[in-house]
């Protein structure tokens, strides 16, 4: 069994494959491989554009490209012109046309195509049968909606030299202004620039051109052998670098490049804007670092190329396995952004200049603009400019553009445990037990590959795995599931019907010569299915079906693993970039695109187990594009069990969330080595606000199960998972509003004070959704304290004992090993779940208890969203949508429907919640007014006639030192699905 992976290396000999076991019996050093993977002077078309930026940077630069006034036409929201190069000559012009399209919702967007490629006229050397477009159908994976175009878009009517100008946007607050030479945009709100189109002349469309081919001696040729005419032509002056144009080798394995050099890049400037987040995945800060150089900076671009860089070092602009090519600019009063629709390798600088203030002109303020320069590989140039103006709106009009994450199942949300690997199904069984002796809540335990036989998917190891069935039964009764994995490389074996179908029927990706490719990775040799292509989702989906995956049940969900994809053998640990997907298009286009593609299939395959049966799917991805959010969750890789990686996972889960796929976490306790149990019990307690909350291990590390580490760690991790749980009815409302509006799961210091300049950079703490809750995870060795950064003058309250904390700045608050730094922001009410249960799917109809947290003027207000967590019948109306307000004026607590117009669905919800209600209200702040009330008077819709206004028992307690006042209402016994009032005067 090989437990880790090699170096990629061009040939798998059995001599290389004896070294790798030998080298394992030795304590490896753990680091990421460096040498495995480009930097950008080692990928030539980063190299050249980097030398271009530098070129660029002298004074006397003009950027080449211009549009053509006579061009320019509008129509139906959409300018369309042509933007012509000159090459170095000074007389030819290569043409690009240009569409700038004017959305509905505010958003811009620019696409810059090459007309020869669009056409198909050029020639691709080799015998490539690759397309010869620029990639297009990038939209086609990542878009949904949000494409309607502006009807009131329009050109300006006001004649201007040299530009031409459009209004845009929610009452004409936007303008593009387009100025033709050189061309560049301005992207500007209510009069001022906010986002730069090629300001700094970066822009640069790499045309198609012909291989210049060195005469080879005549006694070399070939007999018969004919230089090809169009060979010989030339249009590029000499003195670029063009040693990469043509093919290009890294690490053994040569990319022969059939359309030669495509890349496309272009500057783009935020004036005025100091921070820029986005651009995931890298392990990395959220307020991101510039990457030319300079004390304490990066001098990489960051990268997006989907990649399996396991052991993967910190504090890094390094590619790890998924993209999302979005990146929002940030300042006091104002969020904007791009979006960058190209699956293709893409690295981005960042620069920012600082304008220092004159001391001389009174009011003029130093400011910092940050440039920033996106280059690819190939395909279209295509971007979204969003003009915000609040974070919120840029998640919204993001999240129309690639949709809204999915909404969960119920149980997806609650704790999940895996490990590389539960090796029998006794050995599931067993866990499973544990968990319940020791009172420990858990929903879903995990397979990894070893459940398979040799690693053969869609099959059980018939020795280890006797009885899955069985197995599946057992955990149905307390309600939980099983996530098996299932990875995109099927193994090319003998007697394996899933290979000989993916062969057969032609399914897989292609490799340059247009037969299926071969390559190496769990199972040894393997070949890959190609999700691009609509045969294969049909194929994908039969395999999951219950009589085919023999085995599985509902209760079985996946994990699809290994998607970038990784290739051991293959170059950067993946595909070449020659090979050919469905439709002729280059792995070079689709990479980033590559793992959605898989992602996705799955998600349909799992739709469709079963006539009838239709239940909201739970698939885990690992590579990820724009879009991914649509289809299931994704986890960090595989890190490390070391302090550093706990801390890193809470600025790359926040910087998902903004970038809109937050239904995301990292492996708790660190997936290779092992952890102290300091850490291991440290990361529970940060883990628990991992939107996907899942522990998993390598499979050379010891086990540690929650219940292993003993007391008194096993006890403080179960009271953070049943933190977790009795706060569910609050993360499944956030995911709720995730789903409906973009909003991140868990939130940012910016994204909730977007005002306050102190915060921007705030990533060690966290929002949970609307809820007010602020958590601060331990992320240091024998830490005992944190410090809180509060933004606001509300009152702070601590979540179990209620001190307070409250005026703008850092606070100290105790964090010895058993306690869990986590404060309520006044003005809020929390739903929660009080009774501890061993699974999610228990608490179904539990009561709830509701935390109303007043704010200075004595109000709060919160929100509760509820549905059956596992159909798609909401979207039919099937859901409870709470608004709860108090109201300190009239001391009044109220319950009103969020809800839309009630359905038969909604009523025949709500008779099945008809008996859950509320029974416990804590009002935290009480005011001592409330010191001599022994009751409450309870009004609720419908009740009879003599319980109109009923009393209930309360009890007012004092605060201790700075802990607040709190009340408590027993048991007012209120329908959750139902309007109430309950009058505190
Ligand atoms: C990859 C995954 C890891 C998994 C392993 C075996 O390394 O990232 O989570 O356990 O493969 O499937």
């Amino acid at each position: 069994m090989l437990q880790s992976r090699p170096p990629s290396a061009p040939r798998w000999t059995v001599v290389f494959l004896l070294l790798v076991v030998l080298s394992c019996l030795f304590v490896p050093v753990v680091s990421v491989k460096h040498e495995n993977f480009k930097k950008c002077d080692q990928s030539g078309f980063c190299k050249r554009n980097r030398q271009f930026a530098d070129d660029a940077a002298s004074s006397s630069w003009t950027s080449p490209y211009a549009l053509d006034p006579a061009s320019i036409t509008f129509k139906n929201g959409q300018l369309s012109g042509n933007v012509l190069k000159t090459l170095k000559d000074g007389q030819e012009k290569v043409k690009l046309p240009l569409a700038i399209t004017f959305l509905e919702s505010g958003v811009a967007r620019v696409t810059l195509d090459e007309e020869k490629r669009r056409k198909g006229d050029i020639v691709l050397r080799g015998d490539s049968k690759a397309r010869k477009e620029r990639y297009n159908e990038a939209g086609n994976w990542a878009l949904v909606g949000g494409l309607e175009a502006s009807s009131g878009a329009a050109l300006s009517e006001k004649a201007e030299q040299g530009y031409t100008k459009v209004i845009y946007g929610d009452g004409g607050k936007h303008q593009a202004i387009i100025r033709h030479a050189p061309f560049e945009i301005d992207f500007q709100r209510d009069g001022e620039t906010h986002v730069k189109f090629n300001q700094r002349g970066l822009l640069s469309i790499e045309h198609w051109r012909q291989k210049v081919e060195v005469e080879k001696p005549k006694e070399e040729k070939k007999e018969g052998e004919e230089e090809k005419e169009e060979e010989k032509k030339e249009d590029e002056p000499a003195g670029e670098d063009e040693s990469t144009w043509w093919d290009e080798t890294f690490g053994g394995n040569t990319d022969s490049k059939p359309r030669g050099p495509e890349a496309v890049a272009l500057d783009i400037t935020f004036p005025g804007y100091e921070h820029v987040f986005g651009i995931p995945e890298h392990a990395t800060q959220l307020s991101l670092k510039t990457t030319r150089g300079g004390d304490g900076n990066y001098d990489e671009p960051y990268r997006l190329y989907n990649a399996d860089v396991f052991e993967y070092e910190m504090d890094s602009p390094m590619t790890l396995y998924g993209a999302i090519p979005l990146m929002q600019a940030h300042r006091k009063g104002s969020t904007v952004g791009v979006f960058w629709l190209n699956a293709a390798e893409t690295w981005i600088d960042v620069v920012k200049s600082k304008s220092i203030a004159n001391p001389l002109s009174l009011g003029v303020l130093g400011h910092t603009d940050t440039q920033t320069h996106w280059i690819s590989e190939s395909g279209l140039l295509d971007v979204f400019v969003f003009l915000g103006p609040t974070p919120q709106d840029l998640t919204r009009q993001y999240g129309e553009l690639t949709g809204f994450t999915a909404m969960p199942q119920s149980f997806a949300i609650a704790y999940h445990q895996c490990r590389w690997n539960y090796v029998t199904d006794e050995d599931v069984k067993d866990v499973d037990r544990r968990f319940d002796k020791f009172n420990i809540p858990y929903d879903v335990i995990w397979l990894d590959i070893e459940y398979t036989q040799e690693k053969k998917y869609f099959t059980w190891d018939p020795l280890t795995f006797i009885n899955p069935t069985k197995m599946h039964k057992h955990l149905d009764k307390r309600d939980r599931k099983l996530v098996a994995i299932i990875d995109p490389h099927i193994k090319n074996t003998d007697n394996y019907p899933v290979i000989d179908e993916l062969k057969k029927k032609d399914l897989a990706v292609k490799n340059k010569d247009s037969n299926q490719y071969e390559g190496w990775c769990w199972p040894g040799s393997s070949m890959w299915i190609d999700c691009f292509n609509p045969a294969a989702i049909t194929w994908w989906k039969g395999l999951f079906k219950y009589d085919s995956f023999k085995g599985t049940a509902p209760n079985t969900f996946i994990w699809n693993d290994m998607n970038e994809p990784s290739v051991f053998n293959g170059p950067e640990t993946t595909m070449p970039k020659d090979n050919i997907h469905f439709g002729d298009w280059e792995h070079r286009d689709v990479h980033n695109i590559n793992g959605l593609t898989f992602h996705n299939a799955t998600y349909q395959a799992m739709l469709e187990r079963k006539k009838g049966e239709i239940r909201r799917p739970f698939v885990l991805t690992r590579a990820f594009y724009s879009g991914s959010q649509r289809v299931g969750a994704m986890w960090t890789g595989d890190n490390l069990a070391e302090w550093s990686h706990l801390q890193a996972s809470i600025p790359m889960v926040l910087n998902q969330g903004i970038s809109g796929f937050p239904f995301s976490g990292a492996d708790v306790g660190g997936f290779f080595g092992n952890p102290s149990k300091e850490l291991l019990t440290r990361w529970y307690q940060a883990g628990i606000y991992y939107p996907f909350f899942r522990g998993h291990a390598h499979i050379d590390t010891r086990r540690r199960e929650p219940y292993i580490a003993g007391s008194p760690y096993t006890e403080i991790i179960t009271q953070a998972l049943r933190l977790r749980y009795q706060l569910l009815p609050a993360w499944y409302t956030a995911f709720h509003e995730a789903a409906t509006t973009g909003a991140p799961i868990i939130r940012p210091n910016f994204y909730i004070h977007p005002e306050d300049e102190r915060g921007f950079a705030v990533d060690d703490q966290l929002y949970i959704g609307s809820t007010g809750l602020l958590a601060k995870p331990v992320t240091q060795e024998g830490q005992d304290s944190v410090s809180i950064y509060i933004a606001d003058t509300e009152p702070y309250y601590d979540y179990f004992d209620y001190t307070t904390y409250q005026g703008a700045g850092h606070h100290t608050v105790p964090a010895p090993l058993d306690k869990i730094p986590l404060l309520m922001q006044g003005g809020h009410i929390i739903p929660r779940r009080d009774r501890p249960r061993r699974s999610s799917g228990l608490m179904k109809f539990d009561p709830f208890t509701l935390v109303v947290v007043l704010d200075k003027a004595g109000n709060a207000k919160g929100s509760l969203y509820l549905d059956d967590g596992e159909t798609f019948d909401y979207q039919l109306g099937a859901s409870i949508h709470r608004r709860f307000s108090f109201d300190g004026a009239r001391s009044v607590l109220t319950s009103t429907s969020l809800g839309g117009r009630a359905t038969a669905k909604t009523d025949a919800f709500l008779k099945t919640m008809a008996k859950v209600r509320v029974e416990k209200i804590v009002v935290v702040g009480a005011p001592a007014a409330w010191k001599a009330k022994s009751q409450v008077v309870v009004m609720e819709e419908g009740a009879k006639e003599s319980q109109r206004r009923k009393p209930v028992g309360f009890e007012y307690f004092e605060g201790e030192g700075r802990g607040a006042a709190w009340a408590v209402v027993r048991d007012p016994k209120v329908g959750i699905g139902k309007g109430w009032k309950i009058d505190f005067a």
